[in-house]
Formats: C-alpha cells, sequence, structure tokens
C-alpha cells in the first residue's frame, strides 16, 4: 500500500468543490493500493508528510501568493522532512479571485528546495469551479493516486 497525502487549505465553498472532486479522483476505477490522507494545512505534522509516498498540494490564493495556511505547513515541516522525502512526487492545485501564478511559484520555489519531483502540471482555477475545472480536480487527483500504484 503506498499513500498519497493531500494537503489542503479549503477555506469556501468552491474550494470545498474542488477537494471534493480531487478526492473523487483518487478513488477512480482501477487505482487500487493507494491510501488517501485528506489534511488541512494548518493541522499538517511531520509524521504525516514522512509516512506519505507522495503529495498533493491545494490552496487559495491570496495576496499573490499561497494561503498563510500552506506556508505555515511549510514552516512547520520543511526542515524535518527535508532529507527524508527528496524524490516524492507532488502535485498540486491553486485557486484563485482572477490571478494564480504568484500562489504556484512560491509553492514550487519551496518544493523545489524540498527536492519534490513534479509528476503533473500545477491546476490553475479561476472564479467559480465550473463542469471543466471540477473535471481538471478529478483528473488530477487519478493522475496522482495512479501515479503511486505499485507495479
Ligand atoms: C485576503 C485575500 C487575498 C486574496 N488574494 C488573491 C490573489 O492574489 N489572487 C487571486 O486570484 N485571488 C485572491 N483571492 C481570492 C481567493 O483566492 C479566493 O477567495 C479563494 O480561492 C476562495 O474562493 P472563493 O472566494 O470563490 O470561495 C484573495 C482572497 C482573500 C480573502
Amino acid at each position: 500500500m503506498t499513500r498519497l497525502l493531500v494537503v489542503h487549505h479549503t477555506p469556501s465553498p468552491p474550494t470545498h468543490a474542488l477537494l471534493e472532486a480531487v478526492r473523487d479522483g483518487t478513488g477512480a476505477d482501477g487505482i487500487e493500493g493507494v491510501e488517501v490522507v485528506l489534511r488541512p494545512a494548518l493541522a499538517l505534522t511531520v509524521p504525516d508528510v514522512l509516512d506519505a509516498d507522495g503529495y498533493l498540494l491545494g490552496t487559495p490564493a491570496n495576496f499573490g501568493y499561497m494561503s498563510g495556511a500552506l506556508k505555515h505547513a511549510f514552516d512547520t515541516v520543511y526542515y524535518p522532512v527535508l532529507d527524508a522525502t527528496q524524490g516524492r512526487p507532488y502535485g498540486l492545485w491553486v485557486h484563485g479571485n482572477d490571478d494564480t501564478a504568484g500562489a504556484v511559484r512560491a509553492v514550487e520555489k519551496i518544493v523545489a528546495g524540498l527536492g519534490w519531483e513534479r509528476a503533473q502540471a500545477p491546476l490553475e482555477i479561476t472564479g467559480a469551479p465550473d463542469r471543466e475545472a471540477l473535471d481538471a480536480a478529478w483528473e488530477l487527483g487519478a493522475a496522482m493516486a495512479a501515479g503511486l500504484m505499485e507495479t
């Protein structure tokens, strides 16, 4: 069994809809042997990160950056997990009103420092998540979980 850790900041119904779509995708038909653990960014612990095989990060864009909650999560775990988690795969989704680029850049800088490997392109969603956005979130969850299936 491998474990996918979903670290998310979900402050509103639209962001919750995206989280649900991601989670549904991780349970797509044919995906087996992958345990999915959801952790609100504000509750993330070092063991959560050490005990996972891959990471899916979800955040709103706030002031051109990732949410303070996800930043807090990185501040909490960065050095304690730095040596042990190098090379593990990650995915990312960012939701914003109109500009998610700064948040994506900020997360990518930190995960590059951690040595995590980008497994999927970042998913950037602006405005109310429509069917297309929810489907993309589902696909992101499915692709990350599929990538962690043991061969
Ligand atoms: C303090 C604050 C700062 C924000 N900064 C940005 C921003 O820089 N770029 C952006 O696209 N959206 C920004 N937003 C919008 C949030 O990303 C958005 O509210 C969040 O993704 C939740 O979506 P919802 O408001 O549709 O529920 C900001 C929202 C708040 C409350």
